[in-house]
């Protein structure tokens, strides 16, 4: 028998819905419920809409949720959005990332920065954040966190919070206050 390779996390809306995205099927149908198409970008856009609304009501991974409602796509939207913010779908922290001053300029912080998006990448993170210079990391594809958006606990100049997004569209669904949850990588 083929053994089967399953990765560290899984996260079924990810899996089930988000794949269609990344293989390029966003403009497909993913339902149809009379006269009502909803493509895989609709229901991925509607899934995240409704785990933000979760989040802001406060609710937090392995916390239950009931859905009673009738079988249309917004029963989708929030079975799989409930799914969605249950895993660990959220960022990885990057950093801080110091190279030895002998030895700067050698190309280990190029190195260490591609090795952490890799590892990210390969654990399931669809966003990786750092506290840094936009000068050096915008190379890696990192952008500034618009203010306000995402903070974090300690005081950080949020001019130098940055993004990158492992998986598009992810940076947009993120708000809040940044909170420890994951293994270090
Ligand atoms: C930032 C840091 C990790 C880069 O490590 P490194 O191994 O020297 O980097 P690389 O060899 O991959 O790249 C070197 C290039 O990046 C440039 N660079 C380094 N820091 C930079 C910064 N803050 N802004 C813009 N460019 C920077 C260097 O001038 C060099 O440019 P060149 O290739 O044109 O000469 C290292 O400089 C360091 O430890 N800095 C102090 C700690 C820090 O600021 N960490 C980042 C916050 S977590």
């Amino acid at each position: 028998m083929t053994p089967i390779e399953l990765p560290e996390r899984l996260n079924a809306a990810t899996a089930l819905v988000d794949s269609h995205l990344d293989e390029g099927r966003a403009d497909k149908p993913a339902i149809l419920c009379g006269d009502r198409t909803i493509t895989y970008r609709d229901l991925s856009e509607n899934i995240n809409r409704l785990g933000n609304a979760l989040r802001e009501l406060g609710v937090r991974m392995e916390e239950r949720v009931a859905i009673l409602m009738p079988d249309t796509p917004e029963c989708a939207f929030a079975f799989f959005g409930a799914i969605k913010i249950g895993a660990v779908e959220g960022a990885a922290l990057l950093g801080p990332l110091v190279v030895d001053p002998g030895v700067k300029g050698k190309g280990y912080g190029k190195a260490l920065v591609g090795e952490g998006l890799a590892r990210a990448k390969a654990q399931g993170f669809g966003l990786v954040l750092l506290v840094g210079d936009m000068t050096y990391y915008g190379q890696f594809g990192f952008a500034p966190v618009p203010p306000g958006k995402i903070t974090l606990p300690g005081p950080v100049d949020p001019g130098r919070l940055l993004a990158v997004e492992l998986r598009p569209g992810l940076l947009e669904s993120a708000a809040g206050q940044i909170k420890a949850h994951a293994p270090n990588l």
